[in-house]
């Protein structure tokens, strides 16, 4: 129950924590946020529930999706205005809810970014396959090939993040604006294209499956079901994972110029704009061929060879293909910063939190990130845990919401650059929608998420309880700025 004293996360400028070289203004944040966010989820998952779960009905899991996260996002900007620290929700949870909940949601934030960036790499090797067959070269064993791109890319972002936050921003800034061109081009060829009709059937009927159930609602309901109101909403759940990312900016708060005021900003703009795009994005995927002709493989590209505009396939191919790099690039940067904050704070072995002085990067961790990335990636099936990833994410919304009604509470004077309006109305309804989106997800996905942290909690009372920096008999802050000018001191 011991917590981190709130001087060690807001008081970054006084050198306590600070230790990574403030890099970031406000749109660069947006930059981040709409690299992490567009990818796998616009590419590939809205068209495969638009055609197995939802229907047309999709728009409105994008709306759903799209609010829950607006709620939650407004509530990381209040914290992360008020502890601009790379660690993001595990340092919030520290703060207000104690050592032992901060390892329970650093851990649950593993699953979502390491296995993220595992999950997306496998879905970009299979996307840069398709995309080079679609430019009609002819692979001989296709499958090594892609097992190869994975690991080349895997190993070439992870040397970009390791080598210098700079290079990355660069690299960040020029492939999203080629994938937003990308996207550009969908929404603006598919417009044309869009036949009132297909939108016919806005709310397809729901169907019993012959399936046992699986979600958690449906075990609740007693029977399985798709479309109808059951699916928009399931839909929902799986539509989340498109969204994903805009919680990742906050791990980038503690190398942002001005962070309580920039931070809030760039994360709300960028989920304002994902949200935008995806809508437009469903409108025109739904719209322009009817849903059950929409191919769960392609989506996209798909229904633009179904409507004769087969030039479009090319161009999603290279946009879907950057789009995805970018989301492993800073997916890889977001588990870097986290881990890192949980290594200063000694939870994990204190050398992961060295800061090279070469590079000015956590390059250790990241090196051991990238190493379980590709181990993930090569020789796990990681495409079947896309819901891991979603409730790892979704967990730690629901602290987030607490967290913003219990420091109300319990630290009123912090100072905050932003406050959540309305509260605790709306970080309240951040619980209920998060609740909601997560027990639309399957039965089988909580067990794993149940074993996941059971062994995450094994871990910390081996580990972590003991090496924690605040179990030390120095005064815990004392401690901390001892560390950090050993080990690494400021970055610049
Ligand atoms: N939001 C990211 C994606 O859709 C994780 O790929």
């Amino acid at each position: 129950m011991r917590r981190l004293p709130p001087s060690e996360a807001t008081g970054l400028r006084t050198g306590a924590r600070h230790s990574l070289a403030e890099l970031y203004r406000p749109a660069d944040l947006v930059v981040l946020g709409l690299g992490v966010m567009i990818g796998a989820g616009i590419f590939g998952i809205a068209g495969q529930q638009a055609a197995g779960t939802a229907g047309p009905g999709v728009i409105l899991s994008f709306m759903i999706a799209g609010i829950a996260c607006l709620l939650a996002c407004l509530c990381y900007a209040e914290l992360s205005s008020t502890m601009p620290t790379s660690g993001s929700a595990y340092t919030f949870t520290y703060v207000i809810f104690g050592e032992v909940w901060a390892w329970i949601i650093g851990w649950a934030l593993i699953l979502e970014l390491q296995f993220a960036a595992a999950v997306v790499a496998r879905a970009w090797g299979a996307i840069t396959v398709r995309a080079i067959s679609d430019f009609g070269v002819t692979l001989p064993r296709e499958r090594l090939v892609e097992d190869l791109l994975v690991f080349v890319i895997l190993v070439l972002l992870t040397g970009i993040v390791a080598l210098g936050a700079r290079i990355g921003l660069r690299a960040l800034w020029i492939m999203v604006a080629a994938k937003l061109l990308a996207i550009g081009a969908v929404i603006v060829v598919g417009l044309a294209h869009v036949d009132v009709a297909n939108f016919g059937e806005f709310y397809v009927p729901p169907k019993t499956l012959p399936t046992p159930p699986a979600t958690v609602l449906e075990i609740f309901v007693g029977q399985s079901q798709a479309f109808g109101w059951f699916g928009i909403f399931a839909a929902a759940s799986a539509i989340a994972f498109a969204y994903i990312g805009f919680d990742i900016v906050a791990t980038s708060a503690e190398e942002t110029v001005n962070a309580p005021r920039a931070v809030p900003k760039g994360m709300i703009r960028s989920l304002v704009i994902a949200t935008i795009i995806y809508l437009a994005v469903a409108v025109v995927m739904v719209g322009m061929i009817p849903y059950t002709k929409i191919s769960m493989d392609a989506p996209l590209s798909s229904a633009f060879r179904e409507i004769g505009v087969d030039w479009m396939v090319h161009v999603i191919d290279v946009g879907a293909v950057l789009g995805l790099t970018t989301v492993i690039l800073v997916l890889i940067v977001g588990q870097t910063r986290v881990l890192f904050s949980m290594a200063r704070d000694g939870l994990i072995p204190r050398g992961l939190a060295s800061v090279s002085r070469r590079y000015h990067t956590p390059s250790r961790v990241t090196l051991v990130i990238g190493l379980i990335a590709v181990v993930l990636a090569e020789l796990v099936p990681v495409l079947m845990m896309q819901e891991l990833v979603v409730i790892g994410t979704l967990f730690a919304f629901l602290f987030v919401a607490a967290g913003v009604i219990v420091m109300r509470r319990r630290m009123p004077h912090l100072e905050r650059g932003f406050r959540v309006p309305l509260s605790p109305l709306l970080p309240a309804l951040s619980l209920v929608a998060t609740l909601w989106l997560m027990v639309n997800l399957r039965v089988l996905t909580w067990a794993w998420f149940v074993l996941w942290m059971g062994f995450g909690l094994a871990v910390y009372l081996v580990y972590g309880r003991r090496h924690s920096l605040l179990a030390q008999p120095r005064h815990p802050v004392e401690a901390s700025r001892g560390r950090h000018r050993r080990w690494s001191g400021p970055a610049s």
